[in-house]
């Protein structure tokens, strides 16, 4: 049987932030999720997260999960911490400790820790590293068995040198585990309970191969160096499965984010939470899109921004557009550079090419919105409604002042400021009729020049 125990009461001092460390996101999801992922993948009997530092606010995090909480009044250290939750562990099976700042342990690892520890009461994960620094050291004796783990702060120039270390993941039996918990000190450098001193009694070193696997992040450094790691695995996993990253450095791809092959994706785009995009679509790059489906044969251009809302099939959207939430293209679209829609339907190939502002709007199909036209939706209270039926051809340069209906087939002059609704099939046209004065012009040039001479 098995328990897992998430270290995450520490305030992550080296964050210089009023948040706790493990809610900060790397790659779009918060470190203490991660670990909670990986707790969760192992199908233990119980998951405890030991909180402290701003408790409330991650067990708020957590609680749509299976999750106990162990509060940690005070921040006594790791050892502490582990006693805090062993009043949640009753039987007479296993614990499984890990940190709730190690966002890239693999499930794999994890379980091949497991099996080679299985026969060992006390176990641990560490790692070679060239780079010990800030690492709880492993010593061992010359016959290579474990004899302790001694901090950076409490380690001689010898110890330093050692480049074997913690990686602070353990695995240990509940009755061996209590015993010896109990029975550490503070007679440190940092005067904490160092649960690292658990290794005293004898203990099995697991050496993982990935080094960077167990990389812990005490600093926005190590947490930017971390999310880069879990954004190019992302792109690397997408391009695997057939979709074309052309820089798996610069394409930023959510962990809930479905991508079907054969679509390609230019770099420096932004791909976040549960946005599904289908095959054959080509996001070009400087977007972003969050929590939208876009569907197959689609080609979305330069810089433009995604939210919410939902692409057909075959559309174009972009250069610089802005589909923000609620906008929904039936498929067949064409939405241009400069357009913007809220809150706005677009019937089967319906298009606005250019330059448009679309709010609450509901467009049939094959309608034309031409350049330049806006739905004046908001009164500076409320917001109203623009329906536009099938087949509406609307001018360059046109205003709907909303609330206002447009019968289908109807045709709007451009430069018209629409205030009443049109019949279907009518022609609608608001614009004074032109003069031409003959000469009117070229006086009205020369009277402004010899102004200017004065
Ligand atoms: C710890 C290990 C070190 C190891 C390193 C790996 C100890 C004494 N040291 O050091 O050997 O190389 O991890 O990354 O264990 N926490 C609590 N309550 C506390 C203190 C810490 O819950 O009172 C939690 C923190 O929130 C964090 C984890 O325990 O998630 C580790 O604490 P941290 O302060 O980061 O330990 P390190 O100094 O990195
Ligand atoms: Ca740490």
């Amino acid at each position: 049987m098995l328990n897992v125990i998430i270290l995450a009461a520490g305030k992550g001092t080296r964050m210089k932030s009023d948040k706790p460390k493990v809610l900060f996101e790397a790659a779009g999801k918060t470190m203490i999720e991660y670990a909670a992922d990986l707790a969760e993948s192992l199908e233990p009997r119980k998951i405890i997260a030991v909180t402290g530092f701003k408790a409330d606010m991650v067990e708020e995090s957590l609680k749509h999960r299976n999750i106990e909480f162990a509060r940690q009044i005070e921040q006594n250290g790791t050892a502490d911490a582990v006693k805090t939750a062993l009043e949640h562990i009753n039987d007479t099976g296993k614990t499984l400790i890990i940190c709730g700042d190690m966002p890239l342990m693999k499930h794999d690892t994890i379980k091949r820790f497991m099996e080679a520890a299985a026969v060992h009461p006390i176990s641990f994960i560490s790692v070679k590293t060239d780079n010990p620094e800030g690492y709880g050291r492993v010593i061992r004796s010359s016959s290579g068995a474990v004899l302790k783990i001694t901090e950076e702060k409490d380690a001689n120039r010898y110890e330093k040198r050692i480049k074997e270390v913690n990686t602070g993941v353990y695995l240990c039996d509940n009755n061996e585990l209590k015993k010896r918990v109990t029975k550490i000190d503070k007679n440190n450098a940092q005067g904490e309970y160092y649960l690292t001193d658990i290794v005293k009694g004898g203990a099995f070193a697991f050496t993982a191969d990935s080094e960077q696997e167990f990389m812990g992040v005490n600093d926005r450094g190590q947490l930017a160096a971390a999310s880069k790691i879990i954004w190019r695995e992302r792109a690397e996993k997408a391009a695997k499965e057939g979709v074309s990253i052309m820089d798996t450095d610069s394409v930023y791809i959510g962990c809930d984010v479905k991508i079907a092959p054969d679509t390609v994706i230019y770099p420096n785009v932004y791909i976040e939470n549960k946005t599904v995009i289908g095959k054959n679509t080509v996001i070009m790059p400087g977007c972003r899109i969050n929590n939208s489906v876009i569907g197959d044969n689609c080609v979305i251009k330069d810089n433009s921004l995604i939210e919410q809302s939902f692409v057909g099939d075959n559309s174009q959207v972009g250069p610089m557009a802005h589909l923000r939430p609620d906008s929904r293209l039936e498929g067949d679209n064409k939405v241009g550079n400069f357009v913007e829609l809220k809150k706005t339907v677009m019937g089967t190939g319906s298009k606005a090419s250019h330059l448009t502002y679309l709010g609450d709007a509901e467009l049939g199909e094959n309608v034309n919105i031409g350049c330049g036209t806006i739905t004046c939706n908001y009164d500076g209270h409320n917001k109203y409604k623009t329906i536009i039926g099938d087949n509406v051809f609307v001018g360059s340069d046109t205003q709907f002042v909303a609330p206002v209906t447009i019968g289908s087939g109807a045709l709007i002059g451009a430069g018209s400021t629409i205030t009443r609704d049109v019949e279907e099939n009518a022609l609608a046209v608001s614009r004074t009729p032109q003069r031409n004065l003959e000469n009117k012009g070229s006086e009205i040039i020369q009277a402004n020049l010899s102004k200017k001479q004065k």
